[in-house]
């Protein structure tokens, strides 16, 4: 079976982006379920290609136990669509100019990812410029939507490890 790609969009790719790519790998390795779902990241913009996750984020999920170490930021291209089921925008920004480059055939979902939360919040804020507390609340976001699109998934696609 062709795995499921899901693909986490931000601006930059090096602060939220990257955080939810960590969280959610290791929900799905600890599901059992990383041959079945592949997961990545990107940004919308092209300033960070190459760098590895703001320390920042790195510092704050390494404090739960999620090592972005090994992540490096790159930019979307036209050809992820092609490549990922699942396309999940951090806030209505991404999600506007993903919607612009989105093909007419692409047929997978593209989507905020806080649509999988239960916080009644549909964006992940930058906290690029912002205080450190904001990367603590990104955490608390992503980790809250991650088990909400890992559940999903599960469901939709009849995958093993389904609870109850
Ligand atoms: P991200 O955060 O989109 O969550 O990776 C940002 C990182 C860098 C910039 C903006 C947002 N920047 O303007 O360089």
């Amino acid at each position: 079976m062709k795995p499921i790609g899901v693909l986490f969009v931000c601006l930059g790719n090096i602060c939220r982006s990257p955080t939810a790519h960590g969280v959610f790998q290791q929900h799905v390795i600890q599901r059992g379920l990383c041959d079945v779902i592949r997961v990545d990241s990107a940004g919308t913009g092209d300033w960070h290609v190459g760098h590895q996750p703001d320390r920042r984020s790195a510092a704050a999920a390494l404090q739960r136990g999620y090592d972005l170490d090994t992540l490096r930021a790159r930019q979307i291209a036209v050809q992820d669509f092609r490549e990922h089921d699942y396309i999940l925008a951090m806030d209505a920004q991404n999600l506007r100019d993903l919607q612009r480059l989105q093909p007419a055939d692409f047929d997978g979902e593209l989507a905020l990812f806080l649509s999988y939360g239960s916080r009644g919040v549909r964006e992940v804020p930058d906290p690029y410029y912002g205080e450190s507390d904001g990367f603590e609340h990104v955490l608390d976001l992503v980790e809250d939507a991650a088990d909400g699109l890992l559940n999903e998934l599960v469901r939709r696609h009849r995958l093993p490890g389904a609870h109850g």
